[in-house]
């Protein structure tokens, strides 16, 4: 029997209630394989803040130094909320980015899937959706605006000013274009990189140190787009993309257009990874205006322990049928209110119920091993 250690960070607004379901979900592969899972809950984000005065504490730092991978819930305040705590220390930049950057989570994967079945909850029409979407964005997660250095002051000029560098050192490039290759290998050997080297300098180091990555892979076509044009076919023709690479600040913006893409961020769940550990969140935020009420959908959240078991624990086919169980509740006409579309034609239910049926489902599919 092998035990994986998980640091589980349920966090803040509907963080605990999509984390619950995500146990749920745990509690049961462990009864179906041979594996056990033993779940350390730890504070993290704006409740760990106004318990312990810090978003990542010392003692969640030391649960998730020991785990074998992370699960993180939802983090963050409403904006008027988020007032309480100083800036630097808010749940984002006092303790989602210290995260990153003690893990070194390089590579953000993003996966945008949207079978037929679930085409109805996206805005776009049937004929731009096509046999389906089925995309992974690829973004760069520790280097960039996000993490160059920053200065605020008084220029000479009297004006208030700030200056925040974009940096990248060619093995921060390399690194995460390696992944994108990789899995452009396991899918259709097809990769559109993402950059704007019409006006960044950054882009056209990473452009060049794609070509010298790009020759140990020569299988892969590559295709090159420009990241405002990108946003563009995004909307006109997804299905022309399968995967796509982009440094950090791009990949925020363009994974959150999948998510509109899709028809909700609910539906974007995403995979942290780094050379020694990885964590493991829903693309989206706390939903603070939705918490408590039982009626988020933890889709987002259930395929991140997916994505957790496949990339981290080795049970993709475990993971396969949980994706496969998740979706079903959606074929069968179940949704929860936050995604509902379509009136009457919907049977809602509430967070826990989704989950429940997940279980079921899951339950009813072989085991893997
Ligand atoms: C994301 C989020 C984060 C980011 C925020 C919460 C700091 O938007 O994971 O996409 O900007 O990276
Ligand atoms: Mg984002």
């Amino acid at each position: 029997m092998t035990t994986h250690k998980i640091a589980l960070l349920a966090g803040d607004g509907i963080g605990p209630e999509i984390m619950a379901e995500a146990v749920k979900v745990l509690k049961l592969i462990e009864e179906r394989n041979t594996v056990s899972f033993d779940l350390q809950s730890a504070l993290f984000g704006a409740c760990a803040w106004f318990e312990t005065g810090k978003s990542f504490p010392d003692d969640t730092i030391a649960i998730c130094d020991n785990a074998d991978a992370i699960l993180k819930g939802t983090i963050g305040l409403s904006h008027e909320e988020s007032k309480q705590i100083p800036v630097d220390e808010q749940p984002e930049r006092g303790g989602l980015l210290p995260m990153r950057r003690r893990y070194q989570t390089y590579a953000n994967f993003r996966p945008v899937a949207l079978p037929p079945e679930l085409a109805h909850f996206s805005p776009l029409r049937p004929e731009i959706i096509g046999d389906g979407i089925d995309l992974v964005i690829i973004r760069e997660l520790v280097g960039g605006l996000y993490f160059g250095s920053k200065e605020t002051g008084i220029n000479d000029q009297g004006r208030r000013y700030v200056h925040e560098m974009l940096e990248y050192d060619e093995d921060q490039i390399r690194q995460v274009l390696e992944v994108a290759f990789k899995l452009a290998m396991k899918r259709k050997k097809s990769l559109t990189n993402v950059h704007k080297s019409n006006v960044l300098k950054s882009s056209v180091l990473w452009n060049e140190i794609l070509d010298e990555v790009h020759s140990d892979y020569p299988e892969v076509s590559v295709d090159h787009i420009l990241v405002d044009a990108a946003a563009t076919y995004l909307c006109l023709n997804p299905t022309r993309f399968d995967v796509m690479v982009m440094e950090n600040m791009f990949g925020d913006i363009l994974s959150d257009q999948c998510g509109g893409i899709l028809g909700s961020l609910g539906l974007m769940p995403s995979a942290c990874v780094g050379p020694e550990q990885s964590y493991y969140e829903p693309s989206h935020g706390s939903a603070p205006d939705i918490a408590g009420k039982g009626i988020a959908n933890p889709y987002s959240m259930l395929g991140s322990v997916a994505m957790m078991l496949e990339m981290s624990f080795n049970m993709s086919a475990e993971a396969g049928n949980l994706w496969k169980a998740m979706q079903g509740v959606f074929t069968d006409g179940y949704t929860t209110p936050d995604l509902a579309r379509r009136g009457d034609a919907e049977k809602q239910i509430s967070t826990s119920e989704f989950g429940d049926r997940v279980v079921s489902a899951l339950a009813d599919l072989p085991s893997a091993c």
